[in-house]
Formats: structure tokens, C-alpha cells, sequence
């Protein structure tokens, strides 16, 4: 039995948005939902909570104890867990540190393509945003440099970077931490597809001399736990004051499921991640051979997430996430809503069955042959 081996008539019961924003004849591989099995410990731990009347607030430090067993078993990194506080969600996580770093109209760092909420929290609280995009996918390090001489203070980092999946190296790293220091920036920095990733991942809290920076992360993403949400923050010696400063409605805004959840995932269903890790490598093989074959797109996989970034102004459609969506019934992110300069792209979600890769495919290249013909 395989983590995606879920029958698309089962997948179709699921109620949240990946299942319900489209039409029932469109095949969704937008949203980062995963439509994996859920792994049997999760399952029993939160049938337990609930069998035990359970339900009520958080109180032990059990997703932070976990997570810091994980990310020593994953990539050797012992996080401090005196620095560390819950949130809600990660985007909640980001938010509060960007108003515990920033004063309103401060000018932020964010580097496009990016998910589309770190545009928003950005202006969303005031602040301003300044744009360093990737250059080949890579952190663009002299245009960082400059952006923080011109007066930035924080820079929101997505590491893995969503939507293109780049995994930052050690040196990009340990560069961008010694230009912040010098230039006296905040950064806030998004771990949340690292538990998707083994030692190629560097956990910027994990680099010698970090400087001043707070990390969000979860386990979200790895495990397929969306709906039960929780996130933790962890800061550098040089933050702690600002993850002292937050509010205390920040932390308590995690509920007691998504900690239970989350934990016994990090913990007992790491058999499982290595698994869904293996069969989303197979995906991205897959999906560059029939991109090739049947639409002559170039597609190379890319570590970091089960997210694909398709460039197809090969095909030369006016909205190519528009076109799939009416044309080929399946619904793919827009580039456009990462940046205005990548509207020819979409983000494909691989977290499937390689059976739905390929039907994906089969009904694109069926649409673009309609049109042509
Ligand atoms: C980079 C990134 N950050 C944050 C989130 C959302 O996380 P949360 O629901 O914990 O706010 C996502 C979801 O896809 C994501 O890709």
C-alpha cells in the first residue's frame, strides 16, 4: 500500500477546499493539500483524545519536545527549546514577528515568486514591500544586500522557497545571515515544507551565527495536517526579546488537536514521511517525462516541496492557469498570483497518485490538441 494509493471517488468525500472550490469534473492540484492516506498513529492519538474527553486547551510542551526530537533525527539540529512559542498557524507565526521586528512603513524584504500571503502580511500591517526576486531560482544575494543598505529592516524568507521548491544552501544562508547582521535586519524566516526535506535542508537556526531571526514551522505541510492547525516559533539569542515581547493570545492561539496531532506525527509516522517523500520524487520524474512527451515543456524537479513550477510560455496561451481550468478541467495555482511576471507559469501539486499525474497531463495535451485542431 502506497501514501497516495487513495481512490479518487474516496479523495472526492473529502469536504475542504481542494475537494469543494471547483467544479466536481475539474481534477484539483492547486492548494498545498496532499491527498495522501492519513498515517495510523495521528489517526489513533486523536481517536484516543477524543474517546477521552480530551478537548480541552494545551498545556505541556509536547509539539515543541517533538519537534526538536525530529529535527535532530532529520538534520542533527538541536533547537534551543528556552526560545520557542506556539502560534496558531505559521502564517499567524510570521505575521506577529513582523509587527514584534518592524514599525509600521518600515520597508520588508520578500523575494518573488513567493506564496502569495507574504505579500499580504507585509501590507496587511502597514509595512512596505521591497521586491528582490530570485534570479534562476537562486536568492539574488548582491540585490538583497543592496535592498537592506537602502533602509529594509526585515526580510520574510520561505525556506524551502514556495512555489519553485528551491532548497537554500548552507553558503546562501550563512551569506544572507552575515549581510542582515551587518545591515541590522530582522529575518523571518518560513520552515514550513522542511520536514519534507533531509540533509540537503539547513534549519537557519542551525547556522553558527545566525544574528537576529525567528522561524515558523510545523508539520503541516509534511504530514497533511492543514485542518488541525498549530505552528511553532523558534528564535535566535539575538530575538529573544522579541519572542518574549509577543502577545500571549499568539501562543495560545494553537489548539490542544493540532498539538497532539502534530506531535505524534513528528514523533511516531516518520516511516510515513520517508514514504510520501519517495513516491513525491517519483511524481516529479514522472511529470517531467509527460510534460516533455505530450506538451514539449521543460520541467525540472526540484527538491524543497511537492509543489511543481511549470513554466509554459512554450504553449503561447494567453492565461495558461485559465486555460487548464476551463479547456482541460484540471485547476492548477496561477503564476500570476506570485508574481505579475510569471503569469505564464502555474504551480502543480504532486502530492497525488502518479495515476492523477497522468490523467493531469493526458487531459492538457487533449485540450491544447482541440484548440490547435
Ligand atoms: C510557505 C508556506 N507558508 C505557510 C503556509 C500556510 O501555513 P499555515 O496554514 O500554518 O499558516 C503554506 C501553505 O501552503 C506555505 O506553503
Amino acid at each position: 500500500m502506497t501514501v497516495f494509493d487513495v481512490p479518487l471517488a474516496d479523495l472526492r468525500r473529502r469536504t475542504s477546499i481542494k475537494w469543494t472550490r471547483w467544479e466536481p469534473d475539474v481534477l484539483p492540484m492547486f492548494v498545498a493539500e496532499m491527498d495522501c492516506r492519513m498515517p495510523e498513529p495521528v489517526i489513533e492519538r486523536l481517536e484516543q483524545a477524543m474517546r477521552d474527553g480530551d478537548t480541552g486547551y494545551p498545556e505541556q510542551p509536547i509539539y515543541q519536545e517533538a519537534y526538536a526530537r525530529f529535527a535532530q533525527w532529520r538534520w542533527g539540529w538541536e533547537p534551543d527549546l528556552a526560545l520557542t512559542s506556539t502560534a496558531g498557524d505559521v502564517m499567524q507565526a510570521m505575521r506577529y514577528s513582523l509587527e514584534r521586528a518592524t514599525a509600521p512603513g518600515v520597508a520588508v524584504v520578500i523575494n518573488p515568486p513567493i506564496y502569495p500571503p507574504f505579500r499580504h502580511i507585509v501590507t496587511g500591517t502597514g509595512r512596505r514591500i521591497v521586491e528582490v526576486p530570485l534570479v534562476d531560482d537562486r536568492l539574488d544575494l548582491a540585490g538583497l544586500e543592496r535592498a537592506f543598505a537602502d533602509g529594509a529592516r526585515a526580510h520574510l524568507l520561505c525556506s524551502p522557497h514556495n512555489p519553485n521548491g528551491t532548497v537554500h544552501t548552507r553558503e546562501e544562508l550563512v551569506a544572507l545571515a552575515e549581510l542582515a547582521k551587518h545591515h541590522d535586519v530582522t529575518l523571518i524566516v518560513d520552515e514550513i515544507h522542511a520536514p519534507l526535506n533531509g540533509a540537503e535542508f539547513t534549519p537557519f537556526l542551525a547556522l553558527p551565527a545566525p544574528g537576529r531571526v525567528l522561524v515558523a514551522a510545523s508539520a503541516a505541510k509534511a504530514f497533511n495536517l492543514a485542518g488541525i492547525k498549530a505552528a511553532l516559533l523558534f528564535a535566535s539569542p539575538d530575538a529573544e526579546p522579541m519572542l518574549r515581547s509577543l502577545p500571549p493570545y499568539v501562543g495560545e492561539a494553537m489548539s490542544h488537536f493540532g498539538a497532539l496531532s502534530h506531535a505524534t506525527a513528528l514523533d511516531a509516522s516518520r516511516d510515513f514521511l520517508l514514504e510520501l517523500v519517495d513516491e513525491v520524487r517519483a511524481n516529479k520524474e514522472l511529470f517531467a517525462r509527460l510534460v516533455g512527451d505530450k506538451l514539449g515543456l521543460e520541467y525540472r524537479p526540484s527538491e524543497g516541496t511537492y509543489l511543481a513550477w511549470l513554466d509554459c510560455s512554450f504553449l503561447g496561451l494567453a492565461e495558461p492557469g485559465r486555460f487548464f481550468h476551463e479547456e482541460a478541467r484540471v485547476r492548477f495555482n496561477f503564476g500570476g498570483d506570485f508574481a505579475p511576471e510569471t503569469s505564464q507559469f502555474v504551480r502543480v501539486n504532486l502530492a497525488t497518485s502518479p495515476e492523477v499525474v497522468a490523467e493531469a497531463v493526458d487531459r492538457m495535451a487533449r485540450a491544447l490538441t482541440r484548440v490547435r485542431s
